[in-house]
């Protein structure tokens, strides 16, 4: 068989047996060069084939399953399987692609038995074409995450969140001048709060505006915590959890005087490549959070978390994670609020955000956190300043955004933020 096609594809099984297998995150596999020994277009495609394959994972599975009498085969099988599912549903001819997949089962010793079982199934999955997958029901997320979420949001807003996930998500932009500019620049809309929104965005250094600094990437949900702070010239801000940036570049292009901190040596230097990028300022330093001290008028605390809110964007999150390092998260989260309190001055405001779905990373850790403070309050005016329907607004005054939100627009990233008033 013709070996062309073959370098992607065996890439994106790859990521899928390290996804999987191995809990490992396809941001961080790409970053460690995973896919740096393909030219940049079998690059994008390995990237684009294993990101649709996670995201259609549980639709393509229930494809497969009248396929196996009695157990499903390995990992190894079924990741070629998947993928396979996910080319010829796509569209793609359907020869090259069961040829491609038989040869990355024929490789493996442990599974050439396995060569002529792939070769019949993706022949009759070929038989069922587009309309085979088309047909059957939005894939959900697995049931160890699924589970505590439609405990928290029920059953109907689970479903519009599994159906979010499966849509995927457009560019977003946060812009350092007028949105209505960049848009027209790059061919965007301007969604309700400011953000700018492309859909079909090419490489994202040769859009208009990148080399100029005009804005930066971040999703939409991720650029409300600043919005409801509303930070104002000269106002000294902490930005405990810094990297890479997106927060910092939007309180500092407000004209506050931002000191960006961060743990991570790898991504600190994010968080200066962006400003300087953007032409803004600010004092980073490569940190613990616990190791500052030092009284600011508001300190922004977007802490580390389950990241359950980026599953649009990061479909293996899912797969990688399995739930095991949520509880340490969640003590980490409650022991940086307290610190928090600590670098402010009174009046001062704390942003708390997480970039999750999970109510123990947010409503629950606000409602602990005014039980522990006496003299906490919740600032409820800070989603009437960021614009946001009031209707998001929790029970304990902080703002829930959730992946089915504003589903004609395109939806936006699950974030938890409240802001709260020190006495
Ligand atoms: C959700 S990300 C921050 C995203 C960033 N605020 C933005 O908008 O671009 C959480 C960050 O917290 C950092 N982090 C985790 N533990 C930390 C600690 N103890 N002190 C400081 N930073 C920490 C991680 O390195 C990570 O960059």
């Amino acid at each position: 068989m013709s070996q062309a096609g073959l370098p992607p594809r065996r890439a994106a099984h790859h990521l899928l047996e390290q996804i999987i297998g191995e809990g490992r995150l396809m941001a961080e596999l790409i970053g460690g060069g995973a896919l740096d020994h393909l030219a940049p277009d079998d690059r994008a495609r390995a990237q684009r084939l294993a990101t649709d394959a996670l995201r259609g994972l549980d639709r393509a599975d229930r494809m497969l399953k009248p396929y196996f009498k009695k157990a499903a085969p390995s990992e190894y099988v079924m990741n070629a399987l998947r993928l396979g599912v996910i080319e010829i549903t796509g569209g793609e001819a359907a020869h090259g692609v069961v040829n491609a997949y038989v040869e990355i089962v024929g490789r493996n010793q442990r599974t050439a038995s396995m060569k002529g079982m792939t070769n019949a199934i993706l022949r009759r999955i070929s038989e069922e074409g587009p309309a085979g997958w088309t047909k059957r029901a939005v894939p959900l997320m697995p049931g160890w995450l699924r589970k505590p979420l439609v405990a928290a949001w029920g059953r109907p807003a689970m479903d519009a969140m599994d159906a979010a996930h499966f849509a995927g998500a457009q560019l977003d932009l946060t812009c350092k001048g007028d949105p209505a500019r960049v848009a027209e620049a790059v061919g965007g809309v301007v969604l309700p709060t400011g953000t700018v929104r492309v859909a079909d965005a090419g490489q994202v250094s040769q859009m208009s505006g990148f080399a100029q600094g005009d804005w930066w990437v971040q999703d939409a949900a991720a650029a409300v915590p600043v919005m409801m702070l509303a930070p104002t010239t000269g106002m000294t801000v902490l930005d405990l959890c810094a990297a890479p940036g997106g927060k910092t570049m939007q309180l500092a292009a407000a004209g506050a005087k931002v000191t960006a901190v961060d743990i991570s040596e790898g991504r600190i230097g994010r968080v200066s490549e962006n400003l300087s990028r953007v032409k803004l300022t600010a004092d980073v330093m490569l940190s613990d959070a616990f190791d500052v001290t030092g009284q600011y008028d508001a300190v922004l605390l977007d802490a580390p978390c389950s990241a359950t809110g980026t599953i649009r964007r990061h479909p293996d999150l899912p797969y990688a994670k399995d739930g095991s390092e949520f509880a340490d998260l969640i003590e980490q989260q409650e022991r940086l609020i307290d610190h928090a309190l600590t670098l402010l001055k009174p009046g001062g405001k704390l942003v708390y955000c997480t970039c999750s779905l999970l109510p123990d990373e947010g409503e629950v850790q606000i409602e602990e956190a005014l039980e522990r403070h006496a003299g906490l309050t919740v600032d409820l005016s800070a989603t009437e300043r960021a614009g946001i329907d009031p209707d998001w607004t929790t029970y304990e005054g902080g703002l829930r955004l959730r992946p089915d939100y504003w589903p004609e627009l395109g939806g936006m990233d699950g974030f938890y933020i409240a802001v709260l008033t020190k006495p």
